[in-house]
């Protein structure tokens, strides 16, 4: 018996594995550390479902190179998983974010393999399985999720044949002929199908994986209707089946909507309309600071509006917030001063003293101030080149609970499949997307409360509590 299994008997019954923890670990001057939530939609979507089962989540703590013990939040036990800073380097920095990020993201921006980096890919994946396997129950149910841990769950399986596994791909899954440039293709396929059940944002994603598997990994898949609430496929491998299918992600859309309608969260809504000068409408970008976004299109397409006359500053002002995301990573550095420079251009151009037209915050907002600005704001403007769901369009849609305002979603992003209602744009067609802005702002009134009833019906009645259940039901009916 391996340390891990004679553990296993006292072990949580339920186990998420994740890239990070739910709280991040910041490290201050003084050296002392506080904790902070984590970014990303991951955290947000898991965090709330979790909380209402109770269980454990083994993840990595946010700072190299730190032992950190258990941590007790509420009913949900921390497991940190440490990381030497030539690991977050060559895993995290590396092969998950300059490798897998670039080429599951259509090659947005040229993906770099490096032997080495993949090496430390396989070690921490072994790690983050080494921890599963000692901190998961006799007869556990463990959820992996997302591109940084692939190979987990052929190597939990291999510690821990006892487990049930399932997997969940956050981001888009890409199409065979790019997936197919990856000198270590085999290798992910074969750990993913140590999964009892692999899940994808859509049915596209789902169908590229198993026809990989047929091809790289000699397994029989069985194509059937892999969808939107439909069947998932199968695939033998051995005496198993594993089963595929598609699974989109959403919020807690009953708590936000609650949140949004308190009186705190709409008086602030209200000062920060004042504090932008009370302008007819305000414009709201909301992302991690990533190329694959979309915020340099969005901006290009108000420089070009403001140019023409098609708008004016002393009506419409936008405020993009962007959270600080994978800093040490160079595309990210670039686009980042390319973003920093369309800002200062604009407000050079069309900005007076007092009056930007375009307010830029590089920072995290608290979830309340958040809230309030999704109250605030009469255009959401959603613009990824390709993004597997992207929740910030559902947030926007679970704060306009009086049918207001007005959602601009590129048909590249994952939720544009159920939110057929919103202004649907091709973020490479720029003129498309002055047209889809000038069309949100200017829409008649009865027309814009139209396309919000129908978007809310989809997020209020399609919310994460949904999805964590008809995934786990999969699972479980194996
Ligand atoms: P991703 O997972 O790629 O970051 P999503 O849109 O799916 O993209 O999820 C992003 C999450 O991060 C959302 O819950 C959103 O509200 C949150 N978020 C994005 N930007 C900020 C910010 N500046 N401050 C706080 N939260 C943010
Ligand atoms: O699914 C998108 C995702 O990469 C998550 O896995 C991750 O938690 C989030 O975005 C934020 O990214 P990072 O953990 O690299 O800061």
């Amino acid at each position: 018996m391996t340390d891990a299994t004679s553990t296993a008997t006292t072990g949580a019954d339920f186990v998420v594995v994740a890239n990070r923890l739910l709280v991040d670990l910041e490290r201050l001057p003084d050296g002392t550390q506080r904790r902070k939530s984590s970014p990303g939609g991951l955290v947000t979507a898991l965090e709330p479902f979790l909380r209402s089962r109770h269980g454990a989540w083994v993840g990595w703590p946010g700072v190299p190179d730190s032992e950190v013990e258990p941590i007790a939040d509420g009913d949900i036990t921390l497991h940190p998983v440490t990381l030497s800073s030539a690991e977050l380097t060559d895993y995290y920095e590396g092969f998950s974010n300059a490798t897998l990020w670039p080429l599951y993201h259509d090659v947005v921006a040229p993906p770099v393999f490096h032997r080495h980096w993949w090496n430390a890919y396989v070690q921490v994946n072994e790690r983050f399985a080494t921890a599963t396997a000692k901190v998961a129950g006799n007869g556990a149910t463990v959820w992996v999720q997302d591109y940084q841990l692939q190979l987990v769950p052929r190597m939990l399986r291999r510690l821990r044949p006892d487990l049930r596994i399932g997997f969940f791909l956050h981001i888009p899954f890409p199409p065979v002929e790019l997936f197919m440039q990856l000198p270590w293709r085999t290798e992910l396929v074969r750990g993913l199908l140590g999964a009892d059940l692999v899940g994808f944002q859509l049915a596209g994603g789902a169908q590229n994986f198993l026809f990989l598997a047929r091809r790289l990994a000699g397994m029989s898949a069985t194509k059937s209707a892999v969808g939107m609430g439909t069947r998932p496929g199968q695939v033998t491998v051995g005496d198993r089946t594993v089963r595929v299918g598609a699974f989109p992600i959403s919020i807690d859309a009953t708590a936000l909507d609650k949140l949004a309608r308190s009186r705190p969260i709409r008086q602030r809504a209200a000062e920060i309309r004042d504090e932008l000068g009370n302008p007819a409408t305000i414009v709201l970008g909301v992302d991690r600071l990533d190329y694959t976004k979309g915020i340099d299109v969005r901006l290009r397409a108000l420089d070009e509006l403001y140019a023409e006359n098609r708008i004016s500053a002393d009506d419409v002002v936008m405020v993009q917030l962007a959270t600080p995301s994978r800093e040490r990573v160079e595309h990210y550095q670039r686009m980042r001063n390319d973003i920093e420079q369309a800002v200062s251009r604009i407000n050079g151009e069309f900005g007076r003293v007092g009056h930007p037209a375009v307010h830029y915050l590089h920072q995290s907002m608290p979830r309340n101030e958040l809230t309030s600005l999704f109250v605030a704001a009469d255009v959401m403007l959603v613009t990824p080149v390709r993004d597997g769901m992207n929740l910030v369009a559902k947030e926007y849609v679970a704060c306009r609970n009086d049918l207001s305002g007005t959602l601009v979603l590129s048909e590249f992003a994952g939720a544009a499949a159920e939110l057929t209602s919103a202004f649907l744009v091709n973020p490479h067609d720029l003129d498309g997307i002055k047209n889809a802005i000038e069309a949100a702002i200017t829409v008649d009134h009865e027309e814009g409360r139209r396309r919000m009833r129908a978007l809310r019906r989809q997020v209020m009645t399609h919310d994460v509590q949904r999805w964590a259940r008809s995934f786990l039901a999969a699972l479980s009916a194996l």
